[in-house]
């Protein structure tokens, strides 16, 4: 009996299918690298854009013909598009041949759920509002010498373009004593050289339970570990990482110099729409203490162009920052209008001509940044 997982999204997803993976070897699959000749096939879904959703719904209609040919193929959905209940509903009532659907917050129980299946044939539709940090699910690693570690799950900011606050829930920390333990167990297996701390906003690590210490707290223990391995860390958001995360990082050769810090926008009217809680002046003083101290730090970000109500001009004073910042990788997003938030429902929605426009133009001011840095 074999399973197949098409992942779509983050890297918190990339990790949860691992998760997944692991639940299912524990039901006695084994991985198939292909799904035509799978039992069970998973698609853990992603909804920070339309496109990935309008993606996984194609890849998900096309599995009808497998199904018509293998009465017995179970077929999953689960991830940040099926934790939308009328996403979750649309799909349940769009695909009869999808047998359980599920979405963030209940996956450590889809072992059970795949049992129910089997016994009961019914089709499932589970949705939990929202959940709590679950421990213990045993995890297939398949992301090489990397090793993903969870340190929190969710987010609280709320900025106005984006699903993740609503399909993720709020920030909730895991126990420090259960991140060192699972480290520690990564580490004696001696087949990673790196180990990922994952989160929506690793740096507000522990404010939902300060017991917990701080991030920089957090970082500083896991270099204390005895063993050979780099740690770093993803995603930052720039109100959030302080001088303690700067030292630590400056100070540890576990830690690797690299850093991704998504800004967003250039323009700090447009920040301010997009609720990012910083400004331009502010990015780059923390851009600058990081050189300062790291000269060789690699420097990552991400950029929404077409934002509601950017106008060339803030769009140049992206330009403009993306020359200063002088990255190492841009990933560069057109603004995707998202159901139920804020930006959604903004006037001067930009055309889809200008969006294009505007991500072309930046991806090539990249490739000469870039060109120019290797000279
Ligand atoms: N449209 C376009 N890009 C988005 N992102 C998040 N929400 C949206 C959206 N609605 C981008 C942000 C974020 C990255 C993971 O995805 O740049 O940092
Ligand atoms: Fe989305 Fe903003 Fe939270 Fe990142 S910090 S997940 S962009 S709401």
């Amino acid at each position: 009996m074999f399973y197949h997982i098409v992942t779509y999204g983050c890297q918190m997803n990339v990790h949860e299918s691992e998760k997944i993976a692991g639940i299912l070897e524990d039901l006695g699959y084994e991985f198939t690298p292909t799904r035509n000749n799978a039992d069970v096939i998973v698609f853990n879904t992603c909804a920070i854009r339309e496109g990935a959703e309008d993606r996984a719904f194609g890849n998900i209609g096309a599995l009808k013909q497998q199904k018509r040919k293998n009465k017995n193929l179970l077929i999953v959905v689960c991830g940040c598009m099926t934790q939308q209940k009328d996403v979750a509903q649309r799909l349940f009532d769009t695909f009869p041949f999808v047998d359980i659907i599920l979405g963030t917050h209940n996956i450590h129980l889809l072992k059970s759920l795949v049992m129910r299946k089997l016994n009961e044939r019914k089709r499932i539709l589970q949705y939990m509002e929202s959940g709590d940090v679950v421990e213990g699910i045993n995890v297939k690693r398949t992301s090489g010498d990397n090793a993903w570690v969870n340190i929190m799950y969710g987010c609280n900011n709320f900025c106005t373009y984006c699903i993740v606050p609503y399909v993720r829930g709020r920030e909730k920390s895991r126990k420090k004593i259960d991140i060192i333990n699972e480290i520690k167990e990564i580490i004696a297996l001696q087949s990673y050289k790196t180990i990922t701390l994952l989160g929506q906003n690793v740096n507000s690590y522990g404010n939902d339970d300060p017991s917990q210490g701080t991030f920089a707290q957090l970082l500083q223990n896991i270099c204390d570990l005895q063993g050979d391995f780099k740690l770093t860390f993803m995603t930052s958001h720039p109100k959030d990482l302080n001088d303690d995360v700067i030292n630590v990082m400056a100070q540890n050769d576990k830690i690797l110099k690299e850093l991704h810090l998504p800004v967003q926008s250039g323009s700090n009217k447009i920040l301010k729409a997009m609720n990012r809680n910083y400004t331009i002046e502010h990015y780059l003083n923390i851009v600058n203490k990081l050189r300062g101290k790291m000269p060789d730090i690699r420097l990552s970000t991400d950029i929404i162009v077409g934002f509601p109500g950017e106008t060339e001009e803030d769009f140049q004073d992206t330009c403009d920052l993306v020359r200063t910042v002088e990255y190492d990788n841009i990933f560069a997003f057109m603004y995707s209008k998202r159901g139920g938030t804020v930006a959604d429902k903004m006037t001067g929605q930009i055309d889809d001509e200008t969006k294009h426009k505007r991500v072309n133009f930046l991806l090539n001011l990249e490739k000469e940044i870039k060109a120019q840095k290797e000279n």
